[in-house]
């Protein structure tokens, strides 16, 4: 072929072609996000959606120049008008544009958004890793108390409770407030210098420019080094000291075990206090199936005043990936219902009107356009799932009554064609 997709995407089909292809299939997806949908409704966030791109001058501001994001991983192009645009890489910096531009604070007392949607970076393709992926996220720009902190954590916990995944791990770290990070950035600096020619090259690039982010640094043989490394921990001011540690007794209360990881940063610029990751054992390398954390100084380096805020994002592909890998179960998606067979060109006529009648009458419905005869037509209504097949000739016309057969039991039986929408509807509510 021609035309094939690009690196790093993919197509979510309503088939499953083969076992690698069972997370792509649309059902799933339909699925999981009912899941979100409804849990949003039960813990009060309501739905935002922002645009594809943004201004790139947003994302330079919000994630920060050296972050991972910025540096390597953007989708960005001058539009036909010369300024620079950029897919988004991510969910929170635009909703923070969108609540300062819409002024949505002084709406509500209580700000508590989501997203799913979207999201683009240009990164190395592998498993769990995606050129075009999408998050679903949730933004409580609403208080700068812990208990948002660990609504936040428990909402994200209890999506993935609902749909089934197990040996799940959150981390959790607090990063303090700018004072707190750049005592430790300063610690951590001179630490890392004492070994400056063992860090990998990456590190040895960020140890000038963001020594903090060779925390997250995989490379074993930074990890080797910074097993000795100052704790964040040590370094935090009094007020994030005593709200991490609020964070924490609150986990505690509402039974959500968690495990402190003072190596955990995060790679956005724009977090503040808590941090947190939540990993699986059953995701391989890109084991994150979700992250996220406070930012409370966001709004304002975007020009608006302070709004503290905390959120998170998660992998719909790395959530479904997960599911399938541990087995969960999902609802058996909605097959094709009745299937029509016309026998003759009269019949025809009338089943299309017929079809046409009961689709707007809610029965999911589909006719025979090509004069099959009825083993043939009673093998696609078998393919396509179809739980009732109704054969209709010139006679069942004059006579007002057809042959309607069960699919699935074998079983005849005739029905009034007058009646024909309420016997279905009343079938289909007796299934329910
Ligand atoms: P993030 O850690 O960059 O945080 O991404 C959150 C999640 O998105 C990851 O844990 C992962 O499940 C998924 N993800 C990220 N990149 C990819 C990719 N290339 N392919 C597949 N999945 C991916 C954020 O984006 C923050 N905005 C989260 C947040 C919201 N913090 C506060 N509010």
């Amino acid at each position: 072929m021609e035309y094939n997709i690009p690196k790093g995407v993919f197509d979510i089909l309503p088939y499953r072609l083969d076992d690698q292809s069972e997370w792509k299939v649309s059902s799933k997806w339909q699925y999981v996000e009912s899941v979100i949908r409804q849990t949003c409704l039960e813990y009060g966030f309501q739905e935002i959606r922002t645009p594809i791109f943004e201004k790139t001058e947003l994302f330079i501001r919000s994630s920060g120049e050296n972050s991972d994001i910025v540096s390597k991983e953007m989708y960005t192009f001058e539009d036909k008008g010369g300024r620079s645009m950029t897919l988004r890489p991510e969910g929170t910096a635009p909703v923070m544009r969108s609540i300062l531009e819409n002024n949505l604070t002084q709406l509500t007392p209580s700000l508590k958004l989501f997203y799913i949607g979207p999201n683009f970076r240009y990164d190395r393709p592998q498993a769990g890793r995606y050129r075009q992926f999408h998050q679903f996220g949730i933004e409580a720009a609403s208080s700068d108390k812990p208990e948002q902190d660990v609504e936040v954590i428990e909402f994200l916990c209890q999506i993935y409770q609902k749909l089934g995944l197990k040996n799940l791990q959150v981390q959790i770290n607090s990063i303090g407030d700018l004072s707190s990070r750049s005592r430790f950035n300063e610690a951590l600096k001179e630490f890392l210098s004492l070994h400056k020619e063992r860090l990998s090259k990456d590190s040895q690039t960020r140890l000038e420019k963001n020594p903090l982010r060779i925390l997250d640094s995989k490379a074993p043989e930074d990890q080797l080094i910074l097993k000795g490394a100052p704790s964040i921990l040590d370094y935090l001011d009094e007020d994030s000291d005593r709200h991490f540690k609020r964070v924490l007794f609150l986990l505690e209360k509402l039974g959500i075990s968690f495990v402190i990881n003072p190596l955990l940063v995060r790679g956005l610029d724009y977090y503040n206090r808590t941090v947190f990751e939540i990993t699986s054992t059953d995701l391989g390398a890109q084991n994150t199936i979700g992250a996220g954390g406070r930012y409370d100084d966001l709004s304002s380096s975007l020009g608006g005043k302070q709004i503290p805020s905390v959120g998170f994002a998660t992998g719909i592909e790395r959530v479904l990936q997960t599911m399938i890998r541990q087995g969960c179960s999902f609802p058996s998606s909605e097959s094709h219902y009745l299937y029509i067979l016309p026998l003759g060109s009269e019949a025809a006529d009338y089943c299309f009107e017929l079809t046409s009648k009961l689709r707007k009458a809610g029965i999911p419905t589909e006719m025979d356009f090509s004069s099959k005869k009825i083993q043939q037509g009673l093998q696609v209504a078998s393919k396509l799932e179809a739980k009732y097949c109704l054969i209709i000739g010139d006679q069942e016309i004059s006579s007002g009554t057809a042959v309607c057969k069960n699919m699935t039991t074998r079983e005849q039986t005739s029905i009034e064609l007058k009646n024909c929408m309420e016997t279905f509807q009343n079938l289909r509510k007796s299934e329910v």
